[in-house]
């Protein structure tokens, strides 16, 4: 019997989409105003999802307190009040899109789940707008 454990989280974190080998023009043609100079903000949502089979003496896939915790330390305590562009490591070259945030997000996390396995995570950049990656 598996199934899948969600924990929901939320970061305010701000950023700027620009591509560095992009004239001014061409970043403005592909970004818009989200490659303004100074960068904007967004309030993330991320829902990670754990899969895997109960575990008969706890009833738990995973122990939800503890994948709080996990996701406090290696992402939201790393991503909250930060600009994704220059304060953080594990995003250090990369256009933060919600994209390429969910992808890193994962690579903080693959190898750091205690039980069960890490199936989805699901990053909100707006209400109408997310991004899923599973690993793929
Ligand atoms: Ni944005």
């Amino acid at each position: 019997m598996k199934l899948y454990v969600t924990r929901r989280e939320t970061f305010s974190s701000s950023h700027r989409l620009f591509n560095p080998q992009f004239s001014e023009e061409k970043n403005v043609e592909v970004f818009d105003k989200c490659a303004n100079p100074y960068g904007h903000g967004h309030n993330y949502v991320l829902e990670v999802i754990v899969f895997g089979e109960i575990d008969p003496n706890t009833g738990y896939v995973i122990d939800l307190k503890l994948l709080k915790q996990i996701l406090k330390e290696n992402v939201t305590n790393k991503l909250d009040h930060r600009h994704l562009n220059y304060e953080v490591d594990f995003m250090s070259g990369i256009i933060p899109t919600a994209e390429n945030i969910a992808v890193a997000i994962w690579g903080q996390l693959e190898d750091k789940i205690p039980a069960g396995k890490l199936y989805s995570v699901k990053l909100y950049e707006t209400e109408n707008n997310y991004v899923e990656y599973k690993g793929e």
